[in-house]
């Protein structure tokens, strides 16, 4: 015992450790009181962020960084390496935790006002934390190294080349060449292992630093404006009367808190396991269907909406809007009231973003636009029993010409259009007739793609799909 206590006193008189951390884990904060729990979103991402950090590095012990190898090694990893599933499946997760965190601790510092006087820059260096965390999904999604992945980031350098004056440079800086290859992939890891966490540790620690030296902000209150000029004098009497140490009053939170999120990421990783590999990837499959992470997800599902022709203008300027709103919020908005009960445009935004990204996160899923080629062929039943041989015939034409990639016949097919089930109770054969002929803005015209005989086969079929209503125009 007096070994390790004299021990103690020497390292402490040679380092002063003790003597600098007990007055920063004291510090005085303001009482947060039940509101405290909004307060936690932040440790709780340096918590993910150090979790991914540990995960990363296990795999990276095994990880082979190159494009002949990276596939069998993850393939590895995941069904044989001790613990190899149950890491990945962390590293993964993990991520998840982190990217939801980082934009609910954003929403909660947004609502709250926190962002305003004096703690501008604390914001805007939580939105270089927020362009770098997306960064490390970016790049991480590619060391993969499966068909999805390799798909999604020459899509994203594709995206990335249309930036006016330097998007030929940026196309290849993304790609490191011309095309996606060996130095891709290293280029990748060295981001996503070395660069990116570096700078992420460097902006961390000086957004910590900040949040030291501005104090957190105070639960808001109605009718208690932001005023600088008065900010300062108001905020040390407060810490003064209403205040408490940061350890152990408001830390527990943070600890309870950040507990649950390793919790929850260990038993998603436990029940749920790694991503499923894709295919192995190879670039001469174009008929792949890339789909990004989830975290893009939305972003990918615009693009795919938007007509070709204004494609390019939205890729751009959708990323340059947010970024330009986001950084000059501290600038036009840091003083005023801060509850959101006072603020209904700011309650309206979060709530029009949160619907919008999680709308377009699940249409993202369902790929609706892409016309689904493995939809199982209609049963020659589809029409009820015995039909009659030139509606067989439909059948037929209706699965080979392509129609069920993207019409639903009684819960089989694509989305991509309407579900043509009772497709007669809306429409008359002979407006049935036009469409498929003339096709529309997104099916293809079959004038001269079907033969008479072919086309009122078809149509004998259609004519069978009716529902309970009557038909328009055909009493
Ligand atoms: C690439 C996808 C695609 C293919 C293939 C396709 N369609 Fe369509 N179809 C659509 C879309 C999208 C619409 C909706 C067009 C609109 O209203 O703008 C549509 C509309 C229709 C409509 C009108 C439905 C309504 O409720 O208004 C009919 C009928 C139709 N298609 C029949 C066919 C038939 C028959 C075939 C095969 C010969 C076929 N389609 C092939 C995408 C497709």
């Amino acid at each position: 015992m007096g070994v390790i206590r004299k021990s103690w006193r020497w390292f402490e008189s040679r380092t002063g450790i003790a003597r600098f951390i007990g007055p920063v884990a004291r510090h005085r904060v303001p009482k947060t009181g039940k509101m405290g729990w909004f307060f936690v979103f932040g440790s709780a991402t340096l918590v993910a962020f150090l979790m991914q950090g540990l995960t990363g590095i296990s795999l990276a012990t095994t990880y082979v960084n190159s494009t002949a190898d990276a596939y069998p090694s993850l393939q590895y990893i995941t069904d044989q390496a001790p613990l190899g599933s149950l890491v990945r499946g962390m590293h993964n997760y993990g991520a998840t935790a982190m990217t939801v965190l980082v934009g609910v601790h954003m929403v909660r510092v947004f609502l709250m006002g926190s962002y305003k006087f004096p703690r501008e820059v604390n914001w805007l260096s939580g939105v270089i934390l927020l362009v770098l965390t997306l960064g490390m999904g970016f790049t991480g999604q590619l060391l993969r190294w499966d068909q999805n992945a390799i798909w999604s980031v020459v899509v994203g350098a594709e995206q990335a080349g249309r930036t006016p004056f330097i998007g030929d440079w940026l196309g290849h800086f993304i790609l490191a060449g011309d095309t996606l290859s060996g130095e891709t992939l290293s280029r990748f890891f060295s981001l996503h292992v070395f660069l990116l966490p570096g700078l992420i540790f460097v902006v961390v620690s000086f957004h910590l630093y900040l949040v030291l030296r501005n104090g957190i902000s105070t639960v808001p209150e109605s009718g208690q404006p932001v005023d600088p000029k008065t900010y300062h004098t108001w905020y040390r009497n407060l810490l003064k009367h209403r205040g408490e140490p940061f350890w152990p009053d408001a830390a527990y939170r943070d600890i309870i808190f950040g507990v649950l999120v390793i919790i929850a990421i260990i038993a998603l990783a436990l029940v749920l396991g790694p991503p499923e590999l894709g295919r192995p990837p190879d670039p001469t499959i174009i008929k792949a269907d890339p789909k990004p992470d989830w975290y893009f997800l939305w972003y990918f599902s615009i693009l795919a909406m938007v007509p070709a022709s204004s494609e390019s203008f939205i890729i751009l300027l959708f990323p340059f809007i947010i970024g330009l709103v986001l950084i000059l919020l501290p600038f036009i908005a840091n003083k005023g009231e801060r509850t959101p009960l006072r603020r209904p445009w700011a309650v309206a935004i979060v709530l029009v973003a949160v619907v919008a990204i999680g709308v377009l996160i699940v249409v993202g899923q369902e790929e609706p636009w892409v016309p689904q080629f493995d939809a199982t062929p209609l049963p020659q039943t589809v029409a009820g029993p015995n039909p009659s041989p030139s509606i067989q015939a439909g059948i037929t034409l209706f699965n080979q010409k392509g129609c069920l990639y993207c019409h639903k016949i009684d819960g089989n097919g694509g989305i991509r259009g309407p579900d043509l089930s009772e497709v007669r109770s809306h429409l008359t054969i002979e407006q049935i007739k036009v469409r498929v002929l003339t096709g529309a803005l997104n099916m293809p015209a079959y004038g001269t793609n079907l033969s008479a005989q072919e086309l009122n086969e078809l149509l004998a079929f259609l004519e069978t799909r009716v529902g309970n209503k009557t038909p328009r125009g055909s009493q």
